[in-house]
């Protein structure tokens, strides 16, 4: 497959850059909400031919270079024991929280089997695709995150508690981790996936030297355990302060979010590195020349070097107009094809 979006993972030239979006299918587009009213969350999760039908509609409805398989980087956490529910308006909520060294020794090791509805759901969207399809996970620390509070937080305070007052805790926490997302990440590849995007989008909260002490080496072991030649995307927000220590614990391709100039980032990064991002989600509430205006800028700034695949900084979100999503992908195929 002659894919733009696996050319510019691989830093190699295309026609035109590649673009995707994170958290392209969801409650944005009407389609996804009428599955919804049909199936809970976790239920459309589970059931292998629509999360694919979700999957490759994302992709038809908005012209993109690459589909994300449709999951939950907490579907993981389930299999462990912990107890995981959506609760309408509050999001996840995990029942049985590990707030201790004994909660750590009592979850259960993943067998990457109890997963298989994923792995099919990729099996099943892949033939019905032109584009290739990205798998994808939470990256150690963003899923230890869920663990420690109990759900989503604001300000990471139980998590970043557990880690100062009990590293050794935090360690088996991280280890467990690796080795549950390494079968659980290989098995997406093996089924089809041909990218695969680690999702650490709570990372940014902690201290550049706690990150590279006691984050930087379990990312590592992770990149380093996925089949080779498959492209890893790592991903990540509020990361103006770790870039050089994210680059540094691996990934082909850094992902970018919309607090930092693409071009001052990239530097940072050096040039044997792929860059994804970085439009802000919420630019595409503003009216569409504004967004063909602010593609131009980013575009400006990747100047053409081979290695940009366009993205947000962040998901889309539940306010966006579908037709502005699709104005987006426009612009950025017409306009960098012009440079
Ligand atoms: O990108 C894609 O299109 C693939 C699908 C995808 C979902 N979640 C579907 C989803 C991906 C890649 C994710 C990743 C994910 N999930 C992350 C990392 C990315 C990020 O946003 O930072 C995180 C932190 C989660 C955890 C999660 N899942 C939360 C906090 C919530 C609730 C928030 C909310 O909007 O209510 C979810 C639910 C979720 N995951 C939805 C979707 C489409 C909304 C569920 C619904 O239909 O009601």
């Amino acid at each position: 497959m002659q894919s733009p979006f696996l050319a510019a993972c691989r830093r190699e030239p295309v026609p035109h850059t590649p673009v995707w979006l994170m958290r392209q299918a969801g409650r944005y587009q009407p389609e996804y909400r009428a599955i919804r009213a049909r199936l809970g969350f976790l239920e459309l999760c589970r059931t292998p031919d629509a999360a694919a039908e979700v999957t490759v509609m994302a992709v038809e409805q908005l012209g993109v270079d690459a589909a994300i398989i449709f999951a939950d980087i907490l579907l993981l956490l389930e299999p462990m024991g912990v107890g995981l529910t959506f609760e309408k308006g509050n999001g996840p909520v995990i029942h049985r929280p590990v707030r201790s060294g004994a909660d750590v020794d009592r979850l259960a090791a993943v067998d990457p089997a109890a997963l298989d509805h994923v792995y099919e759901a990729v099996r099943r969207a892949v033939p019905a695709l032109r584009v290739p399809l990205i798998g994808f996970a939470g990256a150690p620390f963003t899923l230890a995150s869920y663990l420690v509070e109990g759900g989503g937080s604001h300000d990471w305070i139980r998590t970043k508690a557990f880690l100062y007052a009990d590293p050794g805790a935090w360690r088996a926490l991280m280890e467990r981790l690796v080795a549950a997302l390494t079968g659980y990440l290989n098995a997406q590849i093996d089924a089809g996936a041909a990218a695969v995007q680690l999702f650490d989008s709570w990372v940014g909260c902690l201290p550049p030297a706690d990150y590279r002490a006691h984050v930087l080496p379990h990312v590592r072991a992770l990149v380093r355990a996925l089949r080779p030649g498959v492209p890893v995307i790592h991903f990540g927000t509020g990361t103006a302060g770790l870039l050089e220590a994210m680059r540094a614990a691996g990934g082909d391709v850094i992902g970018l979010d919309w607090r930092v100039d693409l071009d001052a980032a990239w530097a940072r990064l050096g040039d044997q590195v792929a860059v994804m991002g970085n439009l802000d989600p919420v630019a595409l509430l503003a009216p569409i020349p504004e967004i063909r205006r602010r593609v131009g800028a980013i575009l400006g700034q990747a100047g053409g070097r081979p290695g940009h695949v366009f993205n947000l900084g962040h998901g889309v979100l539940q306010q966006t107009p579908v037709a502005h999503a699709r104005a987006l992908v426009d612009a950025v195929h017409e306009l960098s094809a012009r440079r």
